[in-house]
């Protein structure tokens, strides 16, 4: 059996890697071996149900020379720190990554198999051992148009992102609870009274939300009740990282030249916890019926759903609330828009922390494991 390193497990991205290991039986395959930055040698954790010894000390290189394969949620500056060591002291074991330190490099590939699967089969054949998962946005947006790149129809996309406080990072998701409930609390009394005016309500609201003590440590402004149409560092040419990852990640995943399809638009953080949400424009190669194109999206993979254009149906099944948990990314609002009939508009919902994190990671040691 492949001796198996796991770094990071403990975090929000390690923790949804976990349970869906355990979900899909991933350790019967495996030889765990659990590291630790800073509890070297306490008790491993059972998830398999059977002892798994102690915990390794995740900076020591020899520890983790001795695996097969390392899958790391550590994140970006354990990366920068361990994965050059362990390559300059020979080490020849696969590496799988969620942290984007080592997506671009050449000899890395950006992990998405239901979208890839034969980029991923000729790096293995040639011998390439760095695999990582890719950036949430993409990947959904991957998930949910598939169907499109596949069928080589998408000229240029330009999407607009919805994207959940779970994507900056567990104590961000925390703090936009505690905004949510500051802000609710300011009015408790006056929500109790129905005869009391809105626009009392809404003053009291924005003030306490402009209030030098409403809890913003995390986000640096308000995100319950306004959003913050930034994510990630700035760029020199006006985008933000996040909006420089949707075209540099999305033709490198594809295996096309950097580029390749013109992927822009503006990322924006809103005030759900743990699903991004993408509104599309696509310009098409070229005139395609909606029906054949709700076709060749369903048939892409087993996880996008084509939502029927209606509302009832879009209010309930297209959203964060209904997704949430699941690994199912739904694509809905499908219409030709008034700019022509090559021009697409589409939605997309999908959970930050599963296809946009974890699973394609164990998705990735599964077929490591093949
Ligand atoms: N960068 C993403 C976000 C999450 O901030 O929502 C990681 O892919």
């Amino acid at each position: 059996m492949k001796k198996v390193g796991l770094i990071g497990w403990r975090g929000m991205v390690g923790s949804v890697l976990m349970s869906r290991m355990i979900e899909e039986n991933d350790f019967s395959k495996i030889d765990p071996v659990f590291f630790t930055t800073s509890q070297a040698g306490q008790e491993a954790p059972k998830f398999t149900g059977k002892p798994a010894g102690v915990l390794e000390d995740a900076f020591n290189i020899d520890a983790l020379k001795a695996m097969d394969i390392i899958i790391t949620c550590q994140g970006g500056d354990y990366t920068k720190e361990v994965y050059p060591k362990l390559m300059a002291a020979g080490w020849s074991g696969y590496w799988i990554d969620a942290a984007s330190t080592l997506r671009m490099e050449e000899n890395a590939i950006i992990v998405l198999d239901p979208v890839n699967g034969q980029v991923i089969d000729n790096a293995l054949n040639k011998g390439i051992k760095t695999y990582v998962g890719g950036n949430c946005t993409v990947s959904l947006m991957l998930m949910g148009l598939g169907g499109l790149f596949a069928n080589n129809l998408v000229e240029w996309v330009s999407s607009s992102t919805y994207q959940a406080a779970s994507g900056a990072g567990a104590r961000h998701m925390r703090e936009l609870l505690q905004q949510m409930g500051a802000l609710r609390d300011v009015v408790a009394a006056e929500l109790a009274d129905p005869a009391s005016a809105i626009l009392d309500i809404e003053r009291k609201v924005t003030a306490a939300m402009r209030a030098d003590a409403f809890p913003t440590s995390q986000f640096g402004a308000p995100l319950a009740g306004s959003l913050i149409p930034w994510i990630d560092v700035p760029l020199a040419n006006g985008q933000s990282k996040e909006e420089w990852k949707g075209m540099a990640e999305t033709n490198k995943i594809l295996g096309l030249p950097t580029a390749g399809i013109p992927v822009d638009g503006n990322c924006v953080r809103i005030g759900a916890l743990r699903c991004h949400s993408q509104s599309f424009t696509i310009k098409l190669k070229k005139d395609v019926p909606l029906t054949d194109i709700h076709q060749m999206l369903a048939a892409h993979n087993d996880w996008v759903r084509v939502i029927e254009n209606d509302r009832a149906i879009t209010v309930k099944e297209l959203t964060p609330a209904a997704v949430t948990g699941t690994l199912n990314v739904p694509v809905g609002r499908l219409r030709k828009m008034n700019m022509g009939q090559d021009f697409l508009s589409a939605f997309s919902v999908g959970d930050q922390l599963l296809w946009g994190a974890a699973e394609p990671l164990r998705r990735m040691l599964n077929i490591l494991l093949a």
